[in-house]
């Protein structure tokens, strides 16, 4: 017995079915981006998801080494490694999943705005080879700028004559799990049974987390406390970013915030009932085009983006006042996408 409870143990991305492939469906995810520092521990994450059968890894450099290793894990997954652009077409073949985290970190000092003039031209390359290759795949959108990226992408691909909203997917989870985790810790909660939607996008202001829907519900926190957790919500990135003093941003949080969401998008494309995850996608719950909020997530990508909910007075006002930051960052990705 005691061997079975190790077993069984690690995670619950490694469920009980781990050596059971027959119930579930092939699924292909390609990580595109997978020797950097967020791609590393997120290939390890999506190995040890029994709903994958090939995972697909790519980067311009180092990917053999990153796939050799992760496939002597004994788990479902079959792994492969594509290493330069020749190879790109080969590794997004037949994708269920592409997961985006190629580009460059933040340093301390930087916004993630700051980001935009390389990563801009990195995603939208890899969006010519997505529309190219796997035009049907769910996207998930990590490389920052995400408020400008996930726009640069929909234009691509509606250049390409394959968008489909309810594929392109911004990667905002980690916001949900730091925002999670401090209220936890605050309101002293038991941190697997809470739950905050974010909303608005990913950078500073333009994360809005609703406290004021966190459930279980706390009778302890003021308004101060609920100020300062906002606060902190935002500025997560930036907490590690100086942490990290130079050598990179978020990306052991992020990878596993990464896995969480993929592994939402996989149960929803197998008909897994009631997959609600907050994510950045074209949305008309505001007058702007994209928009983070709680998705339904079912067989063809996003099935429902689910509206706001009632809101705070403070909530109104962070709503306000984050939309004309936003809304330049979309017409800046837009207009990048359109150039040349
Ligand atoms: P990193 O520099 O450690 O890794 C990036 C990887 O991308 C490198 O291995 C690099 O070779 C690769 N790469 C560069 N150009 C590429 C191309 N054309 N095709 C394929 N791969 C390419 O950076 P890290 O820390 O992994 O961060 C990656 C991105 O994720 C950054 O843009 C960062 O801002 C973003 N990020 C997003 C978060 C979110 O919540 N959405 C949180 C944390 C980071």
């Amino acid at each position: 017995a005691a061997l079975r409870r190790t077993t069984t143990e690690p995670s619950r991305l490694m469920s009980r079915s781990c050596y059971s492939s027959g119930s579930h469906p092939e699924r292909k995810v390609v990580i595109l981006g997978a020797a950097g520092g967020i791609g590393q521990p997120l290939s390890l994450l999506m190995k040890l998801n029994p709903l994958v059968s090939s995972l697909s890894l790519y980067d311009i450099a180092n990917t053999p080494g990153v796939a050799a290793d992760v496939s002597h894990i004994n788990s479902r997954a079959q792994v492969a490694g594509y290493a330069g652009e020749e190879q790109l077409g080969q590794a997004l073949e037949g994708s269920d999943i592409v997961i985006i985290p190629a580009g460059v970190p933040r340093k301390p000092g930087m916004t993630r705005d700051d980001l935009f003039n390389i990563n801009a031209g990195i995603v939208k390359s890899l969006c010519i080879a997505i529309a190219k290759y796997c035009p049907n795949a769910l996207v998930n959108m990590i490389s920052n700028p995400v408020n400008s990226t996930v726009p640069i992408a929909a234009e691509v691909f509606k250049k390409a004559g394959t968008y489909d909203e309810k594929k392109l997917f911004g990667v905002t989870t980690l916001d949900v799990v730091r925002a999670k985790t401090f209220y936890a810790g605050k309101a002293k909660l038991p941190v697997a049974e809470v739950n905050v939607p974010v909303v608005g996008g990913h950078a500073g202001v333009t994360i809005l987390p609703l406290f004021s829907q966190a459930t279980p519900k706390s009778n302890s926190l003021g308004d101060e406390d609920i100020r300062a957790l906002t606060k902190r919500t935002q500025d997560g990135g930036t907490e590690v970013v100086e942490a990290k003093a130079g050598k990179g941003s978020a990306t052991l949080s992020m990878a596993y915030a990464g896995a969480v969401f993929a592994d939402a998008c996989l149960k929803g494309l197998n008909g897994v009932p009631d997959i609600v995850e907050c994510s950045y996608v074209q949305s008309t719950i505001t007058e702007l085009p994209f928009f983070a909020s709680k998705v339904r997530l079912g067989k063809n990508g996003v099935e429902e983006v689910l509206g706001l909910g009632p809101l705070s007075d403070f909530e109104k006002e962070g709503l306000k006042s984050l939309k004309p930051e936003l809304k330049s960052s979309i017409e800046k990705g837009v207009k990048f996408a359109n150039q040349s």
